[in-house]
């Protein structure tokens, strides 16, 4: 059987794509925010997933407001990057694991779970970012399963149900009849807002028991309705969804088994203030 192995959750900011391009890392502006992930690229070389599961939402890319489906999955052999209008460049398009994809499909839909499949996919800045933060040097060297939840149109999945999403999801890992290593990562958040009357809104005491209850308390912000995250993380802070559904995930097979390998919160990088986060399961 698959083995999985551990999550990661990471912010995703179109900026970062420029900073990468531009090789910004070590200026003052990015230096923090960059050398955070230097534990985690070591960690990632040692245990060296052959897949990542990716829970993300999609901006506008893939799906815009006319068809917006809550939960859906990719099931494509190779998911293509475009231009999404931020000037940043087009990335190198992610190779897909078809199997893996519709073990997670199928098992999605048999635990009630109304899901859109899609066997052809784009995939913009919060699928591309955090794999070139993980892996910068060259070719990337896993293949992907996108998992995108809607958090830019009411109504949003809340947080219980994308819980038990991320739950089912580790359930379809570790069912997968497969001898590949699996890690499981989570795009987007902290809190931020980025229009309206609280434009430039950032939360840090809510931000910092969010992350800290990843690791002693998984389930503490399905508590809350969805219109209290937004409130307390801001109408894009509500990304956070997708680190819910990566540590639900992690609690398959008991959720005691869970070790920090390392974290890191920095503000802002433009708008957003921006988690860092490796959790291994054993
Ligand atoms: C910013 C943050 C995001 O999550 C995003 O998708 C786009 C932009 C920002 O802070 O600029
Ligand atoms: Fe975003």
């Amino acid at each position: 059987m698959a083995q999985l192995i551990g999550g990661l959750g990471t912010s995703h900011i179109p900026a970062i794509g420029g900073a990468i391009h531009k090789g910004l890392q070590q200026e003052p502006y990015w230096k923090t925010f960059f050398d955070g992930f230097g534990p985690v690229r070591e960690w990632l070389g040692k245990v060296k997933p052959d897949v990542v599961v990716i829970f993300y939402n999609d901006h506008g890319l893939n799906f815009f407001l006319d068809k917006m489906p809550t939960f859906a999955v990719g099931a494509a052999s190779e998911y293509s990057n475009a231009d999404e209008g931020w000037g940043i460049p087009t990335l190198a398009p992610l190779r897909g694991e078809p199997d893996l994809s519709w073990e997670i499909i199928n098992h999605l839909i048999d635990q009630e779970f109304d899901i859109t499949t899609c066997q052809e996919l784009l995939v913009d800045h919060a699928c591309t970012l955090p794999l070139k933060l993980f892996w910068p040097e060259g070719e990337c060297p896993v293949t992907v399963v996108p998992v995108c939840i809607n958090t830019v149109q009411f109504p949003l999945p809340n947080a219980r149900r994308v819980y038990a999403l991320g739950r089912a999801v580790g359930e379809a890992i570790a069912g997968w009849d497969s001898d590949k290593k699996v890690a499981v990562v989570a795009s987007g958040g902290l809190s931020h807002q980025l229009e309206g009357e609280r434009a430039g809104f950032i939360n840090k005491d809510f931000d910092l028991q969010f992350l800290q209850s990843l690791e002693s308390n998984p389930q503490w912000a399905t508590q809350f309705s969805i219109h209290e995250l937004v409130a307390k993380a801001g109408t894009q802070g509500i990304e956070l969804l997708a680190w819910l559904a990566m540590r639900a995930a992690l609690t398959v097979g008991g959720s005691s088994g869970i070790r920090k390998v390392h974290s890191n919160y920095y503000l802002p990088i433009s708008n957003t203030a921006t988690g860092l986060l490796a959790l291994e399961k054993f």
